[in-house]
């Protein structure tokens, strides 16, 4: 792994600690035997032996020059696709539900699943996209009953999705029995729209297919925006098949049993007695109560019929499993949700263990967007602000700042440059914490050019692509590696940077955390501006003055291509 420290060197192996456990032998006496045998003369000075029993490694400069040439040859940019190693992912992200507006939450899932998906495609892998909306469920027969019976036309066409959440907001409070507005009447109404809408009555599909329409016009918009796309937009409709199919074979395995009406899967079940079951602590099918372990169940039928969230999820595995045989399934959802995903996955594994075998399922979890106040974000009126609304703030507030230093742009290119730095910082905050802490949302922290942000980055990118650009001109061929010299501390610093790019791609892909790649090209963006402000350029001798051209291509090339990872877009100047 790279050193944690400059002082340890530059890389540093701690592996050996373990495995002098496992062999009941001295963790140094181990380490000097490794070092022996290590065969790195042409990489490295010789290798340190250091504390308990670390390997610390020094790079020769010789050895970074010809990592560098090859890149600047275009042979890799820092790392290995992961060629027979591929695998297979299924990435489910984003998952809005259809007659509500997105909201900022949305950008969680949206941000941190696209990230993640064009990481793993960028190592290699085979990356299957899928967009589960929310599309089916009790709150169609509300909006059913709401469109027949109180839609306002002119608001429909004005607006379509703040109509379909005016009429699903006023169905609903007459629908919910803990409210004083509660009428018993529509309730039933409403239930009826959607035991028509799930037997295929006709009017009902074809209002259904319109409020999806509409939704997918709005999603469609933002996606563009976002510049983010799904292979597959699977809604939890297009299970409606199988799901009485699940029902059944879980019932006649036994895992699932009737009660009071309902269906459900309790721990008892999933686990007989005398099997080994998980402790309660770690058993998803029990909370404790006053101090003693009760059943938690997990529904997948009510009583009126109707099928679960759950049951649409174990279809869906089911589809996933038979369809693209992953070895993985990532699901990026909201921390609220990890009960329903560590019951989700316990049913499939006892289900079909054959499935879960071969396919990893992996709840990929994140924590809230707050206001100053540590409180989930709201705007003034108290709502929850709509994504799009805030996409246009971005927009608006990175424009006012591009007026406010380059008034002599014309308006169309300081736009262009405030949609690509507004949006960008806007992703870019959402990255920067690890995905499970909360963060406070800040305009103004967010859009500065100085500190870990995206127009930081970006800018450096505009100033080490332009030195890349004026340099070239006198039609260089390839370089050689002796035509790399590294002399200069800053030089130093930032092409051992460059060559732990790869690293951070699979560190970020092995924890599903797009923060260590925002960390990376901050620190890579900064080590350029330390080593622009001392060390010249074009202005410098050869054959140091190609030497640091090199640089600052790399260098543009790997901020680049990091921040278009993240969903995040350059432009040449700022
Ligand atoms: N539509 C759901 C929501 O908004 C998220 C779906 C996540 N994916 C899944 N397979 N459960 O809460």
């Amino acid at each position: 792994m790279p050193a944690p420290d400059a002082k340890f060197g530059d890389y540093q192996c701690n592996a050996l600690m373990t495995l002098a456990r496992e062999l009941k032998t001295n963790p140094r006496q181990l380490a000097t035997e490794v070092s022996a045998k290590l065969d790195v003369a042409d990489l490295c000075e010789p290798v340190e032996i250091a504390g308990p029993g670390f390997l610390n490694f020094r790079l020769k400069p010789a050895a970074i020059a010809a990592v560098l040439a090859a890149a600047a040859r275009g042979e890799h940019l820092f790392f290995q696709p992961a060629g027979t190693a591929a695998r297979t992912y299924v990435v489910d992200f984003s998952s809005p539900n259809v007659a509500k507006p997105m909201h900022v939450g949305h950008i969680r899932s949206t941000g941190i699943g696209d990230a993640l998906v064009k990481i793993l495609r960028r190592l290699g892998h085979r990356v299957v996209t899928d967009n589960h909306l929310g599309d089916w469920g009790t709150q169609f027969g509300m909006l059913l009953l709401g469109w027949k019976t109180r839609l306002d036309r002119a608001a429909l066409e004005a607006d379509p999705i703040a109509e379909l959440e005016r009429l699903y907001k006023e169905v609903n409070a007459l629908c919910d029995d803990g409210k004083p507005t509660f009428d018993p009447a529509v309730r039933d109404a409403a239930k009826n729209e959607l035991v028509k809408l799930q037997a295929g009555d006709a009017e009902n599909l074809g209002i259904w297919r319109e409020m999806q329409r509409l939704s997918q016009l709005q999603f469609d918009s933002i996606y563009g925006r976002l510049g983010v796309k799904f292979d597959h937009t699977l809604g939890e409709s297009f299970y409606n098949p199988w799901l009485a199919g699940v029902v059944e074979e879980l019932t006649a395995r036994g895992l699932a049993r009737s009660s009071k009406d309902a269906v459900a899967v309790f721990a008892d079940a999933l686990w007989p007695e005398g099997t080994p079951r998980p402790a309660p602590k770690d058993n998803p099918f029990l909370v404790q109560k006053d101090g003693e372990w009760v059943d938690l169940p997990a529904l997948i039928q009510k009583s009126d019929g109707g099928f679960n969230y759950m049951t649409t999820d174990l279809a869906t595995i089911q589809h996933r499993v038979r369809e693209w045989n992953p070895d993985e399934i990532i699901y990026v959802v909201d921390d609220r949700q990890a009960p329903h995903f560590r019951q989700l996955f316990a049913i499939a594994g006892q289900w079909h263990p054959e499935w879960t075998a071969k396919t990893k399922l992996t709840h990929v979890g994140f924590g809230k967007i707050c206001g100053t106040d540590k409180k989930p974000l709201k705007t003034r009126d108290g709502n929850t602000p709509k994504l799009a609304a805030l996409l246009d703030e971005a927009e608006e507030r990175a424009l006012a700042l591009v007026t406010e230093k380059r008034a002599d742009l014309p308006l169309e290119r300081r736009q262009e440059i405030a949609r690509v730095v507004g949006l960008g910082a806007l992703k870019y905050q959402d990255l920067l914490p690890h995905r499970t802490s909360d963060y406070v949302f800040n305009w103004d922290k967010m859009l500065a050019l100085t500190g870990n942000t995206a127009p930081y980055v970006q800018y450096q990118f505009t100033r080490a692509a332009k030195v890349a650009r004026d340099g070239r001109g006198n039609g260089q061929g390839p370089v050689a590696p002796d035509q790399i010299v590294l002399v200069e501390e800053q030089e130093l610093a930032l092409a051992k940077l460059l060559l732990n790019y790869g690293h951070t791609l699979e560190r970020t892909a092995l924890d599903y955390a797009p923060n260590f790649l925002c960390n990376y090209i901050y620190e890579l963006a900064s080590a350029y501006s330390r080593f622009y402000d001392n060390c010249p350029v074009l202005k410098a001798e050869e054959p140091t003055r190609t030497s640091r051209l090199v640089l600052c291509e790399l260098t543009a090339q790997v901020l680049q291509d990091g921040l278009a990872l993240l969903g995040i877009e350059t432009i040449d100047e700022m």
